[in-house]
């Protein structure tokens, strides 16, 4: 059985509403669950009616929850960041690494990378814990780049340990021309280099990720029935085909809110289509959820696993 599910979407289309009303179900079901909020905005413990951290706590007997203090995983990242540059590059315990603390924190990908480390955490270190790991994600940006980080850094490492790999043939020839150049004495063999170690490592750590979100996960898109969740939708779908991960099912949520035209458009048809009704007196509690109704869903979660085992 697949051990993973995410849940993207547009903002306000019903993303944590989905995780919580899927994790509640399967662990009714008998499942031992933990749903983790990336959310930087969470309110996942205000759905379940629960005070939440950064650690799991359990909700009911079988189902345990956190938010993901995404803060506190930036800092950390960044300080292993900084920990590797010491220890790999002599000439970066002279620099002013306070800086380059303060300049990385609000870099492009910094937060993609914290989201990616903490998938990771939770995956590495917790998920043994638990049949099904449920994420509710942020809005769709953020979800889409932290998704796509593997397979775009994968191929940024792959250039750096080819360039690497140069570096080291040539520290290999000097030394053979002259024993006795400085370059003799630094390192020239791959399986020694710190550096080309590093990327190696990160690499394996990237790859872990990757098929974890491309074959160990249940990925479906909520969306709502108005035009704009529907396009934005079909752009998550696009996204998904680039990066190879398969889109598991649609979560039409939200059904008969209103009596605006729009239609599913043809290409996210071919994924199975989940509905779920507008509760116009809003959600309240645990058994609020359960009147979602979420069993179809959970039944093509399981079947989607034996698909994939077979
Ligand atoms: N089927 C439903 N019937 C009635 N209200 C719903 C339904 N689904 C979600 N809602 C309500 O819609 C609002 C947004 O839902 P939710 O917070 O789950 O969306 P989200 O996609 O997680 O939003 P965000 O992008 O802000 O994280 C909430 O007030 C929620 O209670
Ligand atoms: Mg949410």
């Amino acid at each position: 059985m697949l051990s993973n599910a995410f849940f993207l979407g547009k903002g306000g289309v019903g993303k944590t509403t989905m995780s919580a009303a899927f994790g509640l179900e399967l662990s009714r079901s008998g499942m031992r669950v933990l749903v983790a909020s990336l959310d930087p905005a969470h309110n996942l413990g205000d759905v379940y009616g629960a005070k939440l951290e950064d650690a799991p706590r359990q909700v009911e007997p079988r189902l345990f929850a956190l938010e993901v203090d995404l803060g506190s995983w930036v800092e950390r990242y960044l300080k292993e960041s900084m920990e590797e540059l010491k220890t790999t590059y002599s000439y970066a315990a002279t620099m002013n690494l306070d800086s380059f603390f303060d300049i990385m924190k609000y870099s492009p990908g910094t937060e993609e990378y914290a989201v990616l480390w903490a998938i990771e955490h939770i995956h590495c270190d917790l998920s043994s814990g638990y049949d099904v790991v449920v994420y509710d994600t942020p809005p769709t940006a953020l979800s889409l780049r932290f998704l796509a980080m593997p397979t775009i850094s994968n191929l940024w490492i792959a250039e750096l340990s080819k360039l690497r790999e140069r570096i080291l043939s040539k520290r290999q020839s000097i030394t053979r021309i002259n024993p006795a150049s400085p370059v003799a004495s630094s390192c020239v063999d791959k399986k020694d280099d710190k550096v080309y170690g590093r990327l190696s490592s990160i690499r394996k750590r990237l790859a872990g990720l990757s098929a974890l979100f491309s074959a160990e996960s249940y990925v479906a898109v909520v969306l709502n029935p108005d035009v704009l969740s529907v396009s934005e939708a079909l752009r998550i779908k696009d996204e998904l085909d680039r990066i190879d991960i398969p889109l598991s099912g649609l979560c039409l949520n939200k059904r008969g809110v209103s009596a605006a035209e729009w239609s599913l458009d043809p290409r996210l048809a071919a994924s199975p289509v989940f509905d779920f009704n507008f509760l116009s007196g809003g959600l309240h509690n645990r058994e609020d959820l359960r009147s979602l109704n979420t069993e179809k869903l959970v039944a093509d979660f399981m079947a989607t696993g034996k698909k994939g085992t077979s």
